[in-house]
């Protein structure tokens, strides 16, 4: 059994940093909203050790967070960082007190006084404060070992109890010796094993699932992405057959998509897979439909009814399997586990189905640790590694309403785009890229005669969080390539640009 940390939530912004952080240090950890978990929970859950995280309150709020004082004479080791130091220090009989004139943000510099914590730390080194409020007043069995200009229990401890506080953040980079508190605190605080790795999550996780899912009939929707086919493979280890995974095939993924996803999750994991060809349906309902919001409001409603229609095919089912990952659990409102996945091409939970508990595996991982467990699990890179793929799919990179020929046209010219990117080897040099089948005829020369077709426009943009985005300056050779090859082989298509706009202003979909 591999040590593991609880990371209790108090709102702060960095909390998702925290846990990630201790899981580089290879010891697993977890987080869980304080409102959550109860202090018989967290002793029954034999955890190493538990890091208050920071808040945006004032330990004297009314409405602030607070937590049962019993945990600190629980035996185990805690951290608290910012608002977690000042809870602890408020939990255990200290003084909190808001600094109006003196409140500290960004790099300050911190004395440290000789302790565990700050071993093979410098004296004094740069830290990242974000305070109005801090410690004025040690609890009883509490010891300064660390301060600043301004501000005078920068760091504090009770080392028979094994709990620590520190005002400032060692989770963020801008924390010269950050890294090395929190090995501090694992290490030499916790006693924690340096043994986890992502195959160690997977195993657990199966583990976990094989138990808590005895018996149990579970459906998952599986869109083929990364999160959903990860989840996919951890139950289908987990309880075999008594997962039902339905993918349904709206008819606006990419060129052999649908078939690629059947043959690898069917035929290659031999998963039970149930795909359902809803083409017909899709399309029917986006007849004539131009609007980017509506066309989304269809397709979001529609998968609903269609994963409906299939659920109730199956009789009981007991839990719904979801891929809901850190990230979305931070967008769709903090740590409620009733919430689900805020994704935008599933508009809410099936309300026919009732169903008795849902599972999400990967709601503590980030994407790239989901990639990497993925990878463990021997998912293909091609999935593993691939670009994000919105909700709607292609009609949201179809300007204007939809038809089956538009749709068969872009995934002919995107199909092609794909192929020159991969073919000139630039697949991990941009983030994301498609075409988008605009509305904008042109005229054309083909041989002798004038022709009127389409414009294909290629996007491709470089990004780290798809917030902001740069396009991505691919070289005039490839662009060439593709754009000489659309217009031979995609038949109506006259006229490929390439769109050289970044986000802001532009969004990376063109709808
Ligand atoms: P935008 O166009 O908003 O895109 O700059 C940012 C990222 O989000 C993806 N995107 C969507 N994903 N459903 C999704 O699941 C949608 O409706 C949707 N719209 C945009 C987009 O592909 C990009 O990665």
């Amino acid at each position: 059994m591999n040590d593991k940390i609880l990371v209790l939530d108090f709102g702060g912004q960095y909390n998702q940093l925290i846990a990630r952080r201790v899981r580089e240090h290879h010891v697993y950890s977890e987080i869980k909203p304080y409102n959550k978990i109860s202090v018989e929970e967290i002793k029954n859950a034999g955890y190493s050790g538990i890091i208050f995280t920071g808040g945006p309150n004032s330990v004297y709020d009314e409405k602030s967070p607070h937590y049962d004082p019993t945990l600190l004479d629980a035996g185990i080791p805690i951290l608290g960082i910012c608002y977690g130091d000042q809870l602890m220090a408020y939990m255990a009989g200290g003084k909190v007190e808001s600094a109006e004139n003196s409140s500290e943000y960004g790099k300050t510099m911190v004395t440290f006084e000789e302790n565990i914590l700050f071993k093979d730390i410098p004296e004094m080194s740069i830290c990242w404060m974000s305070h109005t409020d801090f410690v004025s007043g040690l609890p009883e069995g509490f010891k300064r070992i660390g301060y600043t200009d301004k501000c005078p229990n920068a760091a504090m401890c009770d080392e028979t109890r094994k709990l620590y506080g520190v005002q400032f953040h060692p989770e963020v980079t801008h924390t010269e010796y950050g890294k090395q508190v929190l090995y501090n605190f694992l290490f030499h605080v916790c006693n924690c094993s340096a043994d986890w790795q992502m195959e160690s999550f997977a195993k657990s996780c199966i583990e976990k699932y094989r138990e808590e899912l005895k018996d149990k009939k579970v459906l998952l929707a599986l869109s083929g992405g990364v999160d959903s086919s990860v989840v996919a493979l951890l139950l289908h280890n987990a309880i075999g057959s008594n997962l039902t995974c339905v993918f349904v095939d709206h008819g606006l993924l990419r060129k052999n998509e649908a078939d690629f996803v059947e043959q690898t999750f069917k035929g290659k994991f031999g998963l039970n897979l149930i795909r359902v060809n809803a083409q017909e349906r899709f399309l029917s309902r986006l007849a004539g439909v131009s609007d980017p919001e509506t066309k989304r409001k269809i397709i979001g409603e529609e998968f609903i009814r269609v994963f409906e229609d299939e659920a109730k095919k199956l009789g009981k089912i007991n839990v719904l399997a979801q891929g809901t990952i850190y990230p979305d659990v931070i967008e769709s409102g903090k740590g409620d586990s009733a919430v689900i996945k805020s994704h935008h091409n599933v508009g809410g939970l099936p309300d026919i189905i009732s169903f008795e508990s849902i599972a999400e595996p990967l709601r503590d991982l980030f994407k790239d640790e989901v990639r990497e467990v993925g990878a463990k699990l021997g998912i293909p890179k091609e999935l593993v590694w691939r670009q994000p793929f919105p909700g709607p799919g292609l009609a949201v990179r179809i300007i204007g309403d939809i038809t089956k020929d538009k749709v068969a046209m872009l995934q002919d010219a995107d199909a092609i785009f794909r192929e020159e990117i991969a073919n000139a080897n630039l697949e991990k040099d941009t983030n994301q890229y498609f075409a988008v089948l605009t509305d904008v005829h042109s005229v054309g020369v083909m041989g002798d005669a004038r022709t009127y077709g389409v414009t294909i426009a290629l996007r491709a943009v470089t990004t780290d969080d798809f917030m902001t985005a740069d396009w991505t300056r691919l070289p005039y050779e490839v662009l060439a390539k593709a754009s000489n090859r659309i217009t031979n082989e995609v038949k109506g298509v006259s006229r490929v640009v390439y769109d050289i706009t970044s986000k802001p202003p532009a969004t990376v979909e063109w709808e």
